[in-house]
């Protein structure tokens, strides 16, 4: 079947005990046995519940995988990939990647043991030469947050199927809607289902997609032990969420070509970082793995003051932190998402006091082109 068909019917079917078309929320924390060692497939949920295999069932059939396990934030996902990791083992990391993984990887998983190397993985080259005999991943995120940088999925895959390393693709900016990494080679991916899956900014989760059996065993593992998987009502937001996926993606898409165009067309913007724009460094390569270029666009006023009158001025745009929702959220990554990099390092990557993050919503356009041209007037 087609995406928009499988996004609103694959481990969506209606209920069986009753007909209800909308599945029914299992807020249970346990599940009553027929008899002595026998029950219906359930047993207590922080192991399974009916709502997570049904998101469960989606997510993977939505991004070509064979199984996959959501969990309490896209982070308690992330986390529980690097689990398949062993002290010793070394991975290779974007180095434009949101600050979480950056806190998660440099401040907390050093300290079990792994090593990490902070790489621009839109460089084939660079990554095959961060290769080390202790490698055994290499993960990716692109487009990166928030300076939108484009990795060749295709090309970085032929490099770790040749080495063995295990190829993690953070596929959070763009949804399956967009880019579908496994097909393009990855093995494993992940997702902050906060964002668009979700869509609706009402709910927190994370999944992960798997290709490989023994992946797939080690991560249910992890989440039954560990206990951060997703619980019932969540698992509902984000299966509803879902189920709209096809048409919010098309807008967003929509919305973000024009107000990228309009963005790099004013005066007072130094530049903007959105892929589907010609003069963006990837722009052949996204056009190639990616069927759209979603609604996530970064630019560029040059000083911390100019970017403090856009966000004070603007008054549809909502000044807040996460991405993906239905509303236009605008942010400043410096001292927002991603202050949790060091100054010299987000320099470094791009990420300058004058940049501006913003998610673009499913608002009409010509409203969010006067927002945010009045606020730019301010300049
Ligand atoms: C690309 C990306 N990956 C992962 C995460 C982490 O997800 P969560 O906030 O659901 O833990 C985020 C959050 O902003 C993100 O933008």
């Amino acid at each position: 079947m087609g995406f928009a068909t499988d996004a609103i019917h694959v481990g969506q079917e209606p209920d069986p005990a009753t007909g209800a078309i909308v599945a029914p929320i299992y807020q249970t924390s346990t599940f009553v046995q027929d008899s002595f060692g026998h029950h219906k497939g359930f047993d207590y949920a922080r192991t399974t519940h009916p709502n997570r295999q049904a998101l469960e069932r989606t997510m993977a059939r939505l991004e070509a995988g064979t199984q996959a396990y959501v969990f309490t934030s896209g982070m308690a996902a992330i986390d529980a990939v690097f689990r398949l990791l062993r002290p010793g083992d070394h991975a290779i990391i974007s180095e434009a990647v949101y600050g979480g993984v950056f806190r998660l990887t440099t401040q907390f998983l050093v300290q079990f043991g792994l090593e990490f190397t902070f790489v621009d993985t839109s460089r084939p080259d660079a990554v095959a030469h961060a290769i080390k005999p202790s490698t055994r991943m290499i993960y990716v995120e692109t487009p990166t947050n928030p300076t939108m940088k484009v990795t060749d999925i295709a090309a970085i895959a032929r490099i770790a199927t040749a080495r063995k390393l295990i190829l993690v693709v953070d596929n959070t900016f763009l949804s399956p809607y967009f880019q579908q990494p496994i097909k393009l080679g990855a093995r494993i991916v992940v997702h902050s289902m906060t964002k668009y899956l979700n869509g609706h900014s009402d709910a927190i989760g994370g999944a992960v997609v798997l290709t490989q059996p023994e992946d797939a065993e080690r991560i249910y593992f992890v989440q039954r032990s560990a206990g951060a998987g997703l619980a019932p009502m969540d698992c509902f937001l984000v299966s509803r969420g879902i189920k709209t996926l096809a048409v919010r993606m098309a807008q967003h898409d929509a919305n973000g070509i024009a107000l990228a165009r309009f963005l790099e067309s004013h005066p007072k913007v130094q530049r903007v970082l959105y892929p589907g724009l010609p003069a963006h460094p990837q722009h052949e390569i996204a056009r190639r793995q990616q069927t759209g270029f979603g609604g996530m666009i970064s630019f560029d006023v040059t000083t911390l003051p100019a970017a403090r009158a856009v966000l004070d001025h603007v008054k549809l745009c909502s000044l807040a932190e996460s991405l993906g929702g239905v509303e236009t959220l605008i942010s400043h990554p410096a001292t927002m998402t991603h202050a949790s990099i060091p100054t010299e390092v987000r320099q470094q990557i791009g990420i300058t006091d004058g940049l501006i993050r913003l998610s673009v919503g499913i608002e009409d356009v010509e409203d969010l082109v006067a927002d945010l041209g009045q606020a730019l007037s301010h300049l």
